[in-house]
């Protein structure tokens, strides 16, 4: 076998499910760093079949998905690649790591054929956890499945937490938050803010739903709902922390009272390549380095209650169990939108999702189409009652 047989033989085969959005795309930059590590196997998106075509020409996937037209997807297949069904695309031969970058509940189903199929999921989308965090879970620890978190706050609990050994001495974790893009905002301004106001991230450059979601506090609940699950830590021990300058990702105290925290300059790129070469680190010097003495002073503070109604509202509902998390989600993801189209105003994203999730016949031991179910009701009661 010649060498470059043998480092093909190496690299490791990578699904990427929303390879045109922000998470997508940063993934598909830590590849193009490291094009000795890694092969793209597969692709999907939505509807930017344009900007997968580039990659298609660029990246050489031998699969593709996308929603586009049938002359859209010919423009792609032309490069070579074949269309298949994500379900089938996370199982190839050729797929090692499968990393969810799409938004909303589509993820769910390809997460848990490549669990079946036992592939590594590097996990960014955080719906699939927090919609189905229990069945994803055990799911994964029945088919020996590493799940890698890349979405950074529950990528530093794992860093922090690795090497740690085995048994819990974990007492408590500290997930921070940006506070979003109104963590300045009066709080009697935020009845008219804009969804332009909304976006405008101090810190992170993400997608749409997840700034709002930032600037609710949404994202953060559902970030505890993933430590919750990832991590198998207890609801009363996940605490959150307003840190706006997003140098810490978030921290972890140890049953001594030793506490560990991962610090770097926010770029996604980071958690993803951690999560991408597992378990080895990689140099990469796009990647910005963290210089304390330029960094300047790093700052907490308690995250206010009036200001982020959502926060309180999401725990209680996943504290529940069943399929209230589902509910909570898919009604957050109408909510959002009805915000983004200028249908509601940005304090009634909670008191549409409250009011509406307080119709959800909740299911207690779902399967995965009770989850997907719930998640469609939300969403509905959430249109419902903003049509209305
Ligand atoms: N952005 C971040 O920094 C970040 C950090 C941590 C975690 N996350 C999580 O990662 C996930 C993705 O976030 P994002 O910010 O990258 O979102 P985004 O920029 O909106 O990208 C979403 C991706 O999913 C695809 N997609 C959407 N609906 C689809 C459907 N029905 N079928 C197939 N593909 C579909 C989109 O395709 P089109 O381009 O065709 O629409 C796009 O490729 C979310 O769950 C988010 O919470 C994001």
């Amino acid at each position: 076998m010649c060498m470059m047989q043998a480092m093909g033989a190496m690299k490791k085969g990578l699904a990427i499910l929303g390879s045109t959005g922000s998470v997508g795309t940063q993934t598909l930059e830590v590849v193009r760093s490291f094009p000795e590590m890694f092969e793209v196997v597969g692709l999907t998106c939505d509807r930017s079949v344009e900007l997968l075509g580039r990659q298609a020409r660029e990246f050489g996937p031998r699969y593709f998905h996308c929603n586009g037209a049938p002359d859209e997807k010919a423009l792609i297949a032309a490069t070579g690649a074949c269309e298949r069904d994500p379900l089938l695309l996370v199982g190839e031969e050729a797929v090692d790591v499968v990393v969810t970058a799409t938004t909303g509940d589509v993820a769910i189903a390809p997460t848990l054929a490549a669990i079946d199929a036992g592939k590594q999921i590097a996990l960014a989308n955080k719906e699939t956890v927090v919609m189905a965090g229990e069945l994803v879970t055990e799911r994964a620890e029945m088919n020996g499945v590493d799940i890698l978190p890349l979405d950074s706050e529950p990528n530093a609990i794992w860093q922090c937490i690795r090497g740690e050994g085995e048994g819990s001495s974990v007492s408590r974790l500290i997930i921070t938050a940006s506070g979003g893009a109104l963590r300045n905002t009066p709080i009697a301004k935020l009845k008219s803010v804009t969804p332009r106001q909304a976006l405008r991230h101090p810190t992170w450059k993400m997608g749409r739903k997840i700034t709002v979601d930032s600037a609710t506090l949404m994202n953060k609940a559902f970030e505890v709902i993933e430590a919750h699950w990832l991590f198998g830590v207890d609801w009363d021990d996940i605490e959150i922390v307003i840190h706006p300058q997003s140098i810490v990702h978030s921290m972890v105290e140890f049953v001594d009272g030793s506490v560990k925290a991962q610090l770097s300059p926010p770029d996604m790129r980071l958690p993803i390549q951690y999560a991408l070469a597992y378990p080895e680190r990689m140099a990469n010097p796009q990647i910005a380095r963290f210089r304390p003495t330029e960094t300047g002073a790093l700052t907490f503070q308690e995250w206010e209650r009036e200001r982020y109604p959502c926060f309180e509202m999401a725990i209680g509902f996943a504290r529940r169990g069943g399929t209230w998390p589902a509910a909570l989600s898919g009604a957050n993801d109408a909510a959002v939108e009805a915000f983004l189209s200028g249908r509601i105003g940005f304090l009634e994203i909670e008191q549409v999702i409250r009011a509406a999730l307080e119709g959800h016949r909740n299911v207690d031991i779902p399967e995965i189409g009770d989850v997907l179910d719930a998640g469609r009701d939300g969403k509905a009661r959430v249109f419902e009652l903003v049509e209305g």
